[in-house]
């Protein structure tokens, strides 16, 4: 029984479809509410009063967290990832404050190419230390869901045991990870000569054994100049589908590529970035319903203009936020700081950013059904933060105010 939150920010009214507009300014906030979880699911939402009658007979038995004074949320759901990886690259940090650019020390074998090299040469077990480690810094910044990407492995092998960890890390950790197959991720150095034929390796090899070993739920490619062209990518979303594979993409992120129009075209379930989508690409993603999952961190840390999420909201598409959290463009977990970018460099209202990590979120990895709201019949993921209200959680900025984590019911973190 969570009791007595001085704000329980629900977001109700959205299991089936992501807010927009002006929806994604209606939290449904109840004060001095309380949940009462059953078997790991949310069995009652309401007032301290109204629970206290309800359940009146069943209190003295039940497992009470006192929320007074604290905001609760939905369990946060981060749906652009890529924390399975091995290695670092800080050193990467340098050369880009003396001014290379992340495409050049990309294009030089560092980047993408970088961790590629470190996660091959990693063992299983290795890579599984490494990752978990994240993924408990997730739940540490009241994250209960994430989505993670593969992409480090780019050959068949290794593809697999990044998409086989992942798998391993949502049986065996309170934190619940839904897996993409991104094998388009980079061309590798064996490819270099020959893109094309990589092309036909992930359609015809990797897409069809990443399916039939049900590693994955998602298919995503890096479109942009210089990785994959849209005609590649169009084709390695479409195979997927044929696959089962919901395609994904990481569209416009350097540069206008006609990534948001493809993403609309085979009927993405997101399109993510698009620091530089055009205004068409952007209409039609909102006509299609395709979620844009904004990444202000990586827009930080890159040292370049965040997307335009106020125009894309405007233009009438749901808008998801993420950490993009990776080795290289955006080393962090933290959501509430991404709020906080969300509000500061993208234009986004504090509720907008709530609903952007919580129930848009959800929707952005097809799990607006069980997760990213409080209300009955939903998975019990919720977060107490130890401040009054959900203003100052993103208002603090670079602060961690997660108090406690319930997990399916049970508290993961205290
Ligand atoms: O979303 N843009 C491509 N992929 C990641 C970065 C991966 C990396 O640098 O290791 C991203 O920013
Ligand atoms: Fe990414």
């Amino acid at each position: 029984f969570i009791r007595n939150a001085s704000q329980l920010v629900t977001l109700a009214g959205s299991s089936t479809a992501p807010l927009v507009k002006e929806k994604m300014n209606e939290l449904h906030i109840i004060e001095n509410g309380s949940v009462w979880v059953e078997d790991g699911k949310i069995a009652a939402v309401g007032t301290d009063e109204e629970l206290s009658q309800q359940f009146q007979e069943r209190i003295a038995e039940a497992e009470i967290v006192d929320a007074t004074g604290k905001t609760v949320t939905p369990g946060l759901v981060d749906p652009h990832t890529h924390f399975v990886y091995a290695g670092s690259r800080e050193s990467e940090f340098a050369m880009r404050l003396s001014g290379a650019t992340y495409m050049e020390i990309m294009n030089a074998g560092g980047g993408i190419h970088a961790t590629t090299k470190a996660t091959r040469e990693a063992s299983k077990e290795t890579l599984y230390e490494e990752s978990k480690r994240r993924l408990d810094q997730f739940l540490l910044h009241g994250v209960t869901t994430v989505e993670a990407k593969s992409g480090y492995g780019l050959s068949l092998e290794h593809e697999v045991k990044q998409l086989t960890v992942a798998k391993q890390l949502d049986e065996n950790h309170p934190v619940d990870v839904v897996s993409t197959f991104m094998g388009a991720h980079a061309v590798p150095a064996e490819w270099k000569d020959n893109p094309d034929g990589f092309v036909r390796v992930i359609v015809e090899e990797m897409i069809p054994k990443v399916s039939e070993l049900g590693l994955a739920e998602f298919n995503d490619v890096f479109c942009e100049r210089g990785v994959f062209t849209p005609e590649q990518a169009r084709i390695i979303l479409e195979a997927g589908k044929a696959y089962g594979l919901m395609p994904k993409i990481h569209a416009d992120e350097i540069e206008p590529y006609g990534g948001a129009e493809l993403a609309a075209e085979v009927g993405a379930v997101s399109a993510d970035h698009l620091l530089r989508a055009s205004d068409e690409g952007i209409r039609r993603m909102a006509e299609k319903g395709v979620i844009a999952v904004l990444l202000p961190g990586t827009a930080f840390f890159l040292m370049t203009k965040a997307a335009n999420a106020r125009k894309i909201i405007d233009a009438g598409a749901a808008v998801a936020l993420s950490t993009d959290c990776n080795p290289g463009s955006s080393p962090t977990v933290s959501l509430p700081l991404i709020m906080n970018l969300g509000c500061l460099q993208m234009g986004m209202t504090p509720a907008e950013a709530l609903a952007a990590v919580t129930i848009n979120a959800a929707h952005a990895i097809n799990r607006g059904h069980e997760i990213g709201s409080i209300e009955v019949g939903k998975k019990a993921d919720l977060v107490l933060f130890d401040v009054p209200n959900y203003m100052q959680l993103i208002y603090h900025y670079g602060m961690n105010h997660t108090d406690t984590v319930v997990k399916n019911g049970r508290v993961v973190v205290k």
